[in-house]
């Protein structure tokens, strides 16, 4: 427990760490990447050249400081980070690395100003957040082998490799050991590991299982990224080096964006690649749900699972729309308003400008936050509408 003490000088702080917050922890990351190389067998370098983990790591503390006295209301994001940390296999050891590269930064940005009443409660405040991050991996840890599956990673056969558009390929997976596989839900990812030749270290990325839950294998569906800077590193070693017969090293499914229990309308937005976790849950939806999906696109050369897509959405006599944007410009307010009715549960997936437009059009057309449910291929707090 911390003392109110503590907690005081927390909450005081929290105007210095709006202002310096992301200084503070790109300083974090440089210091400790440079201490321990290790760790970047961990984090994703290309997020961090975009500078994106530093603003996913900068929220959550700030988020941490204003709830500290009361950390129930973050409960859901911490639940959210540890389903990916569980992904990723990092370990209570890695805390104490982390917390003291965190302090650090903090005396080097804040000079004088990071008196040691301010360093000691951050580091027992850090502690306290530690615990809860720990105690939750490991009960996802341990959750992921009561049900068949397996801690960390193991090796699979990529058993098919399917080109399904100009720019998306599809891997099926099966374990070299042979096991049979845990059931997961529809809209979990798992974790690939693999090691991209030249490079001393291992990436890490999560991608979506993109077909219906089956004990013999896993699979997804991977886009080339050869548009963005730095160039989709591990997605374009999948499409160009990963083959048939190869193995590649894969973590357990997790992850919280799945289909609610709920009998609601459903209406499913997605956006290029987004669609991945829409499609499985869509294939895993019982007939008598009232099912809308807005397909959107760059153009038809594009456009994944369009056939499996429109055969579902007919068995569950529900409304498919596909949306051209190159042809159609931005969605708008005006294509989404006929599918919303009172109780719709919307499920949207897509790039950062794309969910950030289609969450604000969903703002404006009254859909209360509840019914939005939403996953970004990044981190989920660099979206603004968070
Ligand atoms: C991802 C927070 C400890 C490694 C993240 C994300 C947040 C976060 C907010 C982004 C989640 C998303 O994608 O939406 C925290 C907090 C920690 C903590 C508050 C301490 C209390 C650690 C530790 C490690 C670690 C100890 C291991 C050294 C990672 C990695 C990612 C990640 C590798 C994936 C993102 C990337 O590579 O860009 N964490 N984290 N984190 N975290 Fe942590």
């Amino acid at each position: 427990m911390l003392s109110q003490q503590t907690i005081d000088v927390i909450k005081s702080t929290v105007p210095v760490l709006e202002q310096h917050g992301v200084t503070i922890t790109k300083t974090f990351y440089s210091n400790m990447l440079n201490a321990h190389p290790e760790l970047l067998n961990y984090f994703n370098r290309a997020n961090q050249q975009k500078g994106r983990q530093q603003t996913a790591l900068a929220n959550t503390v700030l988020a941490a400081a204003k709830y500290i006295d009361n950390l129930e209301p973050i409960v859901p994001v911490v639940m959210q980070i540890a389903h990916k940390h569980r992904g990723l296999g990092i370990l209570p050891e890695h805390y104490p690395i982390v917390g003291e590269n965190l302090l650090r930064a903090i005396k080097e940005v804040l000079g004088d100003a990071a008196t040691d009443e301010i360093i000691d409660a951050w580091a027992n405040a850090y502690g306290v957040i530690a615990e809860i991050f720990i105690s939750v991996e490991e009960d996802l840890y341990k959750a992921a082998e009561d049900n068949g599956g397996w801690r960390l990673f193991k090796p699979f056969k990529v058993a098919q490799k399917v080109q399904e558009n100009e720019e998306v390929t599809s891997f099926y997976l099966v374990p070299e050991d042979g096991s049979t596989l845990p059931a997961f839900q529809p809209g979990q990812y798992i974790t690939v590991r693999v090691k991209v030749p030249g490079d001393e270290y291992t990436s890490n990325r999560h991608y979506t299982l993109s077909q219906a839950s089956n004990p013999n294998e896993y699979r997804i569906s991977v886009k080339r990224e050869d548009a963005c800077d730095p160039k989709g590193v591990v997605s374009n070693y999948l499409h160009n080096n990963v083959n048939e017969g190869d193995f590649i090293d894969v973590s357990a499914p997790a992850g919280l964006f799945t289909l609610s229990e709920t009998n609601n309308p459903t209406l499913f937005i997605s956006g290029g690649i987004g669609v991945t976790p829409l499609n499985t849950m869509l294939q895993a939806m019982e007939p008598g749900r009232d099912v809308t999906f807005v397909h959107t696109a760059r153009n038809k050369n594009v456009i994944a699972f369009q056939e499996q897509i429109e055969n579902k959405v007919k068995e569950l006599n529900g409304t498919y729309r596909a949306y051209y944007s190159d042809s159609e410009g931005y969605i708008t307010k005006e294509v989404l308003a006929p599918y919303i009715k009172e109780t719709t549960e919307v499920y949207v997936c897509g790039p950062a400008p794309f969910m950030e437009t289609v969450i604000s059009l969903l703002n404006e057309l009254n859909v209360p936050k509840e019914n939005i449910h939403f996953e970004f291929f990044g981190p989920a707090m660099t979206i603004k509408a968070f």
